[in-house]
């Protein structure tokens, strides 16, 4: 009832509005006095392990699958090991590159997906240490793991899936300044000038939401009528549009695709057309010349395009239909703060097309079957 919804028409739109306090009890207690350090005392990883590791794989499925995605980007640039990000269903079937010399992490919001603990048995089978990241404390994959890292995210209800993504993500980004730490592949004043940048996330998260979601609603009414979208964007934004493309879907029915934006060129493009809804990601600094490019190839289409920006001041930015600017962090720490629209955006078109948004057709929060 509306009780447990504390007065939001939908879980899902009370559990983005509890990112901010979720974000902060992920963070809680990992952190050293003077802010110099993460301190991740559940795991038990000396420094002479990580460096016997030769490759890592993160395995999961949909939004937690998602998640690795961005950490693979995270960890190979401040820790420099090769990552490998596997669908779990792909992984236990297909004898992989896994042994004592991998570390193997798997991600699972209910801790209880049939094929994603499968991976992990798979893994352990293969001499692999697997650290799992989960939600639910006690649930079957954070039992059966070596080691586990808790997201603290609290009851997530919504089958569409998003306060416990954004703390995965953060929980990725305390894992890797970690093994930084350990691995001393970054400096200390690096360490603390992430550090820094990580402990403003909750309220940058709260600011995105206060200063957007009124003018999400209303965009969201013109996208509810198409039937097909794109998300683009390079570098750790692609990894973002995922699981933007993935959101709209799941709750709205409409159907989205993903593009890595340098890939459009490569068939994609033939699909935009006038009004088509394209929601541009352009928030990595590195590549930020390269999505503007993209961007005027999707607009010379005549498509409707939708800018998430660090700030609208480029002139291509301001000839776009609509854009949302999000706070300025550290390139590395964008993903949280550039998800937050994108749920705010699937769930007013899905709200706006009538659909049932806490749960979705076809869709179940956990499935605990193969
Ligand atoms: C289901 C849910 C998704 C979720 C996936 C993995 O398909 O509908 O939202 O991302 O399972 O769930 P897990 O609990 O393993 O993170």
């Amino acid at each position: 009832g509306m009780a447990e919804k504390a007065g939001y028409d939908h879980f899902m739109l009370k559990e983005i509005h509890e990112q901010p306090e979720s974000l902060r009890r992920a963070i809680s207690g990992r952190l050293s006095n003077g802010n110099s350090q993460v301190i991740l005392d559940e795991l038990n990883l000396a420094a002479d392990e990580i460096n016997n590791y030769e490759r890592i794989y993160i395995v999961a499925c949909g939004t937690a699958y998602h998640s690795g995605l961005v950490a693979k980007y995270l960890i190979e640039d401040l820790v420099r090991i090769p990552v490998e990000v596997d669908i779990a269903s792909e992984f236990r079937y297909r004898n992989p590159l896994v042994n004592d010399k991998t570390l193997v992490i798997v991600v699972s919001q209910s801790g209880e997906t049939a094929d994603t603990l499968a991976a992990l048995r798979e893994a352990q089978d293969r001499g692999a240490k697997v650290i799992a990241i989960s939600n639910v404390v006690g649930s079957t994959i954070p039992r059966e793991a070596d080691e586990v890292i808790y997201i603290h995210a609290g009851p997530e209800i919504a089958v569409a899936s998003t306060k416990a993504y954004i703390n995965m993500l953060i929980v990725f980004y305390l894992l890797t300044i970690y093994l930084a730490q350990l691995k001393e592949t970054i400096s200390e004043e690096e360490i603390k000038r992430l550090i820094k940048a990580l402990k403003q996330l909750p309220n940058q998260v709260a600011q995105i939401i206060k200063d957007s979601e009124s003018e999400i609603k209303r965009f969201a009414s013109d996208y509810a009528e198409y039937e097909n979208a794109f998300f683009i964007g390079r570098s750790l934004d692609y990894a973002v549009a995922l699981e933007g493309a993935l959101k709209l879907k799941e709750i709205s029915y409409i159907h989205a695709e993903s593009y890595a934006a340098g890939e459009l060129k490569h068939g994609t493009l033939a699909l935009i057309e006038e009004g088509v809804p394209v929601i541009a990601l352009a928030t990595q600094n590195s590549v930020v010349d390269k999505m503007l490019s993209n961007i005027k190839e999707v607009q010379a289409r005549e498509a409707s395009v939708t800018g998430i920006v660090l700030s609208d001041e480029d002139e291509v930015f301001k000839s776009l239909d609509h854009t949302i600017e999000i706070p300025t962090t550290e390139e590395l720490l964008t993903s949280i703060l550039t998800v937050v629209p994108l749920q705010l955006l699937a769930y007013h078109v899905a709200v706006e097309r009538g659909c049932d948004v806490d749960q979705p057709r076809n869709l179940a929060k956990s499935v605990t079957v193969e």
